[in-house]
């Protein structure tokens, strides 16, 4: 029920990478990276984000879901930091090195720990919720379909 943000994940994980290695390559390869990064923040993580608050709320701990908010509030203002640096002449490697972390390890913990915590709490009614919202993110964004069905 939650394999369609997992796939996201999926994504989102090569944008960490790519962001942290090209941290160390000129600013022709920075930009590059940047703007890569910008279009799947546009189009797939600013809506992953928000899917994940509303659905993970009534499920998860209070300590995780502060935890969850508190590191996309984090995210949210190093993603706006970094996308401003797109067009820079020098965008600014460390601070590419840090999202590339930060959004690595919230995706880790996610997978490790937040969603196995969410579907344990999970009630049947829970579930049938979450199977019509699974189903709108795949209907909504293609990253989030099977791969299969591409
Ligand atoms: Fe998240
Ligand atoms: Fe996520």
């Amino acid at each position: 029920m939650l394999q369609p943000l997992s796939r996201e994940h999926m994504s989102g994980l090569v944008q960490a990478r790519s962001l942290a290695a090209a941290a160390n390559e000129p600013p022709i390869e920075r930009r590059a990276a940047l703007a890569r990064f910008a279009s799947v923040w546009d189009e797939e993580i600013v809506e992953h984000f928000l899917d994940e608050e509303r659905m993970l709320a009534p499920l998860l701990s209070t300590e995780s879901m502060s935890r969850l908010l508190a590191e996309h509030r984090q995210l949210r203002l190093l993603a706006e930091r970094a996308i401003a640096q797109a067009m820079s002449a020098d965008p600014d490697a460390d601070l590419m090195r840090v999202l590339g972390v930060a959004l690595h390890d919230h995706i880790r913990w996610e997978e490790r720990e937040a969603f196995n915590e969410a579907e344990r709490a999970a009630t049947d009614g829970d579930l049938q919720r979450l199977a019509a919202d699974a189903a709108a993110i795949e209907r909504d964004r293609p990253g989030s379909r099977p791969r299969l069905r591409l």
